[in-house]
């Protein structure tokens, strides 16, 4: 089976975690702050705060923005589910506004339309690795005292405005499980330009307490610590830490890689009439995360039954990015329409991108995509699930 995704890891990776563990520090201590010191800078970001994954790392943004009960949360609906999670975590209210179509992302006139005066924070993500435009949702939010918080969980390397994606953001949440370019294991990453901020950041990761555990073991006298605030285990270990170090340094050729790989499917699928696929925005450079197809209106093959019949040809590839209004989970929340988000969830795939992916296997996906196309649909054109 050809996998919709799989991690590019090596011995190098499996030396650094035995390394870790041969050290007998395996819980968060130096390797740690080594991934976080390096990750900063490799991002051009002031500070870096690792933990436990990117729910995590979205959660306490939210908790360092001042979010609370009695607030509002303007969040995509078209996210991963952990995105509007985030808000009702921090006990707000999470609000659903659309997307654009090209970018998947908010946009100033997709937000305005939600924004209330309990309107205070807004989770911006960078759909599929596709940088949203950040500068356009602080001009819409700054003046109002609305704090943007960017999900960068799919955007490591990604560009923004010739920076990486989080060197900007006053708080950008990154992810590093296996789905995405650099992994861990599991994991996440904060990042923000203030120091104080990243100090609170590291507080709450480790229970609230004053001192690390690092810093605590270090000093040759005894330590009593204290317990400041109401604080998370959300710590990330050694050895993630150890091997996030090794995929850091593969980060570049990881995402030259998948720009070329993703070239080459652009090409291939510009012959399927119709097809819409995931580009470079106006304002970056995308790290083609997930590769998504857009299927047109008249396809006549159905998106669930195009992935069936990948399946069938031995291509796991997944739905687009899914709806979280439609989630029994938020069956509670009052929305705005939001025709945008649920087109594209329907009528979106992700095909199968990854590091050691070959030309043949991405010629046998696009074969059956080409297939697919030609299929005469007896029941009428419907590329609707
Ligand atoms: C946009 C977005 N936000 C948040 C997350 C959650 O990341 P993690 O699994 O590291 O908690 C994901 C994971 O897929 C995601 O795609």
């Amino acid at each position: 089976m050809i996998p919709v995704m799989r991690p590019w890891l090596g011995a190098e990776e499996a030396a650094a975690a035995a390394e870790a563990v041969a050290s007998g520090w395996v819980a968060q201590g130096p390797r740690v702050a080594k991934f976080e010191e390096t990750f900063a800078s490799a991002i051009g970001a002031g500070h870096a705060v690792a933990v436990s994954s990117c729910t995590a790392a979205l959660h306490l943004a939210l908790v360092v923005a001042g979010i609370g009960p009695g607030d509002e949360v303007v969040v995509p609906s078209l996210s991963f589910i952990a995105t509007a999670n985030a808000a009702r975590y921090v006990g707000a209210e999470p609000v659903f506004a659309d997307v654009d179509e090209t970018t998947q992302n908010l946009t100033p006139a997709t937000v305005e339309p939600c924004l209330t005066p309990r309107t205070r924070a807004v989770i911006l993500v960078d759909q599929a690795g596709v940088p949203a435009d950040l500068d356009a949702m602080r001009a819409l939010c700054g003046p109002r005292g609305i704090t943007v918080v960017e999900d960068a969980a799919c955007a490591v390397g990604s560009v923004y405005r010739g920076q990486p994606v989080g060197a900007r953001a006053d708080l950008a949440a990154f992810s590093f499980h296996p789905r995405k370019l650099l992994t861990t294991g599991e994991g996440g990453m904060v990042v923000t330009p203030d120091p104080d901020v990243a100090a609170r950041l590291r507080r709450l990761r480790e229970h609230g307490m004053d001192m690390s555990a690092a810093a605590r073991h270090a000093s040759r006298q005894p330590v009593i610590e204290h317990y400041v605030e109401l604080g998370f285990n959300f710590r990330m270990t050694d050895i993630q830490a150890a091997v996030g170090l090794v995929q850091l340094g593969k980060l570049g050729q990881l995402i030259a890689r998948r720009r070329v790989l993703a070239q080459r499917y652009q090409l291939l699928l510009a012959g399927i009439p119709g097809f819409r696929t995931i580009t470079d925005p106006e304002c970056g450079t995308t790290n083609y995360q997930s590769f998504w197809v857009l299927l047109p209106d008249d396809f006549p093959v159905s998106r669930n039954e195009l992935l069936q019949r990948l399946a069938d040809a031995g291509i796991s590839a997944r739905r687009g990015i899914m709806a979280s209004h439609i989630e029994p989970a938020y069956a509670d929340v009052a929305h705005r329409p939001l025709p945008v988000t649920e087109r594209l969830s329907a009528q979106t795939l992700i095909l199968p991108l990854f590091h050691d992916l070959t030309e043949q296997e991405q010629d046998l996906v696009v074969s059956v995509m080409a297939a697919a196309a030609k299929t005469p649909d007896p029941a009428g054109a419907c590329a609707r699930s």
